[in-house]
């Protein structure tokens, strides 16, 4: 039997019940259950790491606008399903502001999480022409746009873009247009899971080629603003959170208000649609749709059956976050740099005990400190260093299940660390650095 942090065989008797072939293997929520389980049967508090939720009290200004809109009767009203004009108005603004992008008011669009935008835009973007069924995802990704791909039964390519960045970006994409059945190209930036950040040389190609084939961009955003190297927060002034939407003009924008206003309980995000995309008339999509106009179709036939709208109440809470950060009373990026200082200090944790950091560059830059890191330890699969490190109180989640050809590496969320634990990392890295020696 050996001695590690956490109890060996209470961790090894959790992991048995589990009943998965490997538990580096399993999904967020099954790790999730399976650290609950062994922190209820030990005592011991683990650092926890594996889901990619806000540890942050949810932005005020918007708790106290959707209280008061309930107060004043929203929940018994269905809501427009395209948004109510003054969240509409400020999503616009937003963009304006924070982008220096032009989007007009109707293609600024509420949705039930950013998730349900991107739903909705498969499904939409599949349709658009008749002989292009495939999403080409630009990964390491988010691992429930493929699960929504499967459960629209919607066929999609992907790349580790890894070993492509920087110039070499633009002909590894260029070899999937090239195919011919792309519709639109989907990646996050900053990038859930491994946090690099596309450059403006990077963005500028994939926009050039988005123009060169008639591909729609969709850009998740879902960490907007928070490339801490920069500061994004002045209102209508530089640097603007960088974007392919300054390269092309048929994109989707999707900025979640999960993280960035720690707003994820409420299920509601933005989906931002150029005005080229949402007045361009595409006929293929009069074989599901009665009319050919993308906004209308994406409005009326798509986010209509999917839940009627977007909670109302909802609706008026990121409406008074919103018009706050345009109104300059309300630095929402303020409030989330606790993430990327907490990375600055665990990634040193990681990297003074025998781990390095997997996608560690943006070209010739590291990557910013932020919501997410990724780390190996030499020796381990990331799947086999997971399960490993359960016994020394730190749980995470392994690349493989996000796209990434990284086998060894496994992705660290900062969010539910408090610093108070950093005390106990920094024993368990010691712990298992002196029981792992490295050759
Ligand atoms: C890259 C990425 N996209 C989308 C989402 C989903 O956002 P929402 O909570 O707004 O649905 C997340 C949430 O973790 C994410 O990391």
């Amino acid at each position: 039997m050996r001695s590690t942090p956490i109890d060996y065989a209470t961790v090894k008797q959790k992991i048995q019940e589990l009943g998965v072939a490997k538990v580096g293997k399993a999904s967020i929520r099954e790790i999730k259950k399976l650290v609950d389980d062994i922190e209820k049967a030990t005592g011991e508090r683990f650092v926890r790491m594996e889901m990619g939720v806000p540890g942050l009290p949810p932005a005020k200004v918007g708790v106290e606008g959707q209280i008061e809109a309930l107060k004043k009767g929203v929940a018994a009203l269905y809501p427009d399903i395209h948004g109510i004009p003054e969240l509409k108005k400020e999503i616009s603004r937003f963009v304006k502001l924070f982008v220096n992008v032009d989007v007009a008011p109707d293609g600024c669009i509420p949705t039930v999480g950013s998730m349900q935008g991107g739903f909705a835009s498969f499904l939409m973007l599949s349709r658009i022409r008749e002989n292009h069924n495939t999403t080409l995802f630009i990964d390491p990704g988010f691992p429930v746009h493929k699960q929504q791909h499967k459960v629209l039964g919607l066929p999609f390519a992907s790349f580790d873009v890894y070993d492509y960045r920087g110039p070499k970006l633009y002909d590894k994409v260029k070899s999937y247009l090239d195919q011919g059945n792309i519709h639109s190209i989907l990646y996050s930036n900053p990038n859930n899971p491994s946090w690099i950040c596309f450059t403006e040389k990077e963005l500028a190609s994939i926009g050039k080629l988005a123009n060169e084939y008639g591909v729609v961009i969709m850009e998740d955003l879902a960490y907007f603003g928070m490339d801490f190297r920069q500061d994004f927060s002045r209102p209508g002034q530089p640097p603007f959170q960088p974007t392919v939407a300054h390269y092309t003009d048929k994109y989707v924008l999707f900025i979640s208000s999960s993280k960035v206003f720690s707003y994820a309980g409420e299920r509601i995000g933005m989906m931002v649609i150029s005005d080229k995309l949402f007045n361009a008339r595409y006929p293929d999509l009069k074989r599901f749709y009665p009319n050919d106009l993308f906004g209308h179709a994406m409005i009326f036939g798509t986010l209509y059956p999917l839940s009627s709208g977007t909670s109302h109440s909802a609706q008026y809470g990121l409406a008074a976050m919103l018009k706050a950060a345009n109104d300059g009373s309300f630095n929402f990026i303020e409030e989330v740099k606790e993430y990327g200082e907490k990375a600055k200090i665990m990634k040193k944790l990681f990297t003074d005990n025998g781990f390095h950091i997997v996608y560690d560059r943006d070209e010739d830059r590291p990557i910013a400190d932020g919501f997410y890191f990724t780390y190996a330890y030499p020796g381990f699969t990331g799947v086999d260093l997971l399960e490993e490190m359960l016994y020394y109180g730190i749980s995470a989640i392994a690349l493989d299940i996000t796209g990434s050809e990284r086998l060894e590496g496994i992705r660290a969320c900062t969010s539910l660390i408090q610093r108070d634990q950093f005390g106990d990392l920094e024993k368990r890295l010691k712990a298992f650095h002196a029981d792992h020696p490295i050759i």
